[in-house]
């Protein structure tokens, strides 16, 4: 079978490297693809937003499956135009219709949603500008923190945590009334801060079954001791340690459980990745977010530790049979170190050469912001450039195999965290 990746980043790579590895897998394509994925297939010039054109480039390659890795094509409705079309219609498709990715592209549907069907969350209600003294009003009754989430999707910047009431009540007028994450912001849910510790769990269902991916942990922040802003993550471990058997446990029968449930009788078409935002809350779990797609970068931490047929997982997806499916895992730990460029995620240059990759021996590189120039020189090409993930029998063997490759590759003004995964240890 022919397969389509949409997506460009390291968890593309990292996904497009399994992909690549099942025997039901002829050919590979990753649109747009980066430096790193065009060694596991052909990267193609598709634009993710361009239906059209996927829908070309997919009957004219006769590509069997779609698997779609950032959430922004499925917010937009690539599902659903797939399902109305009789020539795509009886092509496999791993993503949720646009209903579904609205868990992700709204928190108020979302936390409606958890609502509905008693899953454990912050408790949380949402405004407009037509009752923004009624947010100010309600701001005034919480303890600080305070917890203001744009409704909308605002490229992971959307959330602001102020300690102050008169910072707080400032932001949600200018969330409001001065548009501050664009459209996004017309709708904000003001929620309680939960105390705890963070973690994400990944849960692959067809809309009725499901099977539970192995757990991770990202470091958001730029800075070490997670300090400094945030960026679409600096590193990953998986499992996490304190997720142990009677937590997951928990996790599965309050969030994962209900969640499908949910999907299944609110008739939500869903045939896809689930991510749970978790947050562990002195042993209980409590959900903070859903996406409808695998984390960057846990990704890259949690796809190598899969040593089932991601394919077959991703067909019986499709045929509604995840029930009979089985998740094979290496049980080692992997570490993920994400290396960025200097500046990111302010402004930062791109097209610095990336030197000492091929010296790397004992794990994998990821490719993230990477492209080639016509003399097959390796340059960056984003603020997340690339990450090395390594596995040891224990999460300090593991992150010191990734540490010592890190050490191995370079470009001008390269950066990385140096306290991936300390808390856990
Ligand atoms: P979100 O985009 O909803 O994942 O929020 C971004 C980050 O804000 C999360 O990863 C948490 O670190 C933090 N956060 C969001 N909601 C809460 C909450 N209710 N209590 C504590 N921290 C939160
Ligand atoms: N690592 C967090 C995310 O992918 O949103």
């Amino acid at each position: 079978m022919n397969i389509l990746l949409l997506g460009s980043g390291g968890r593309e790579h990292a996904m497009a490297a399994k992909i690549a590895e099942s025997p039901q897998c002829d050919k590979l394509y990753i649109a747009p693809g980066n430096a790193g994925t065009s060694r596991c297939g052909t990267n193609v010039a598709l634009d993710n937003n361009d239906f059209e054109a996927i829908r070309k480039f997919v009957l004219d390659n006769g590509v069997g499956m779609v698997v779609v890795g950032p959430e922004a094509p499925l917010v937009a409705g690539l599902q659903d135009f797939f399902a109305r079309d009789e020539a795509l219609n009886k092509i496999a498709f791993i993503g949720p219709s646009r209903q579904g990715a609205t868990l992700e592209g709204s928190k108020d549907f979302a936390k409606a949603f958890m609502q509905r069907h008693g899953i454990p969350t912050a408790a949380y209600r949402s405004f407009t500008r037509e009752t923004l003294p009624e947010g100010i009003a309600f701001l005034r009754t919480l303890k600080p923190p305070y917890v203001l989430k744009a409704d909308g999707l605002a490229a992971g910047k959307g959330v602001l945590i102020i300690d102050d009431l008169e910072t707080a009540e400032n932001e949600l007028h200018n969330m409001l009334e001065n548009a501050k994450f664009g459209a996004a912001s017309d709708k904000v849910v003001i929620e309680e801060f939960l105390h705890g510790i963070e973690l994400s769990v990944f849960v692959l269902t067809d809309g009725e079954h499901y099977i539970i991916l192995p757990s991770a942990k990202d470091y958001k922040r730029i800075g070490e001791g997670d300090t400094g802003l945030n960026t679409g993550g600096m590193g990953s471990v998986s499992p996490v340690p304190f997720a142990d058997k009677a937590f997951m446990q928990k996790v599965e029968e309050r969030i994962v459980r209900p969640t499908v449930n949910g999907i299944r009788e609110e008739k939500i078409s869903y045939k896809g990745f689930i991510f749970l935002g978790l947050m562990n809350c002195g042993g209980d779990p409590y959900i903070i977010e859903y996406n409808v797609r695998m984390g960057d970068p846990e990704t890259e931490s949690v796809f190598p530790r899969i040593s089932s047929d991601v394919v077959e997982l991703f067909n019986h997806t499709w045929n509604g049979t995840l029930d009979r499916a089985t998740l094979k895992t290496n049980p080692q730990t992997a570490a993920c170190v994400m290396m960025v460029a200097g500046g990111y995620p302010g402004s930062y240059p791109k097209g610095n050469i990336i030197q000492g990759v091929e010296n790397v021996k004992g794990s994998l590189v990821f490719h993230a912001g990477t492209k080639r120039d016509a003399e097959g020189r390796l340059l960056t090409n984003g603020g997340r450039v690339l990450c090395v993930t390594s596995f040891a029998d224990n999460l300090e063997a593991a992150l010191a195999k990734s540490y010592s490759a890190v050490k191995e590759i370079s470009w001008e003004g390269c950066h990385y965290r140096r306290d991936i995964g300390r808390d856990l240890m």
